[in-house]
């Protein structure tokens, strides 16, 4: 199954302005007993200022894991395996867990 894919005013590409997010070859998996399944593999797109970008694919093609992923709301048995997410130029950790 192809991967989702990145539209809008600024997916992908590089871009001559700084991203304010930028995603570079995100892998999302999870466990399940020993195998590893790889839901997301290589996603990259970059979202400018004031830019918007939508993420596009067949059901089940990993549109929902990507952009939990980015929020940092992927738990176990989930994991991301590979890849960058940059928030206005800083490694993004995720979410603050809710107290
Ligand atoms: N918790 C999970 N454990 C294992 N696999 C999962 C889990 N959640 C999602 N997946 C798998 O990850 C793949 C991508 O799922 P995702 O929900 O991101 O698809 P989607 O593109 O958002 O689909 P839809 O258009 O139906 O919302 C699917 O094959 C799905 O079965
Ligand atoms: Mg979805």
């Amino acid at each position: 199954m192809t991967g989702p894919a990145a539209v809008g005013t600024e997916a992908a590409g590089a871009a001559a302005v700084p991203a304010v997010l930028d995603v570079r070859g995100l892998h999302t998996s999870f466990r399940r007993g020993r195998n590893v399944i790889k839901v997301v593999r290589g996603v990259s797109f970059r979202v400018g200022r004031s830019g918007s970008v939508g993420l596009v694919g067949e059901s089940g093609s990993g549109k929902s894991i990507t952009a939990l992923s980015v929020m940092g709301l992927i738990d176990k048995p989930g994991f991301i395996a590979d890849g960058q997410i940059l928030l206005d130029g800083g490694t993004w950790s995720g979410c603050p867990t809710p107290s």
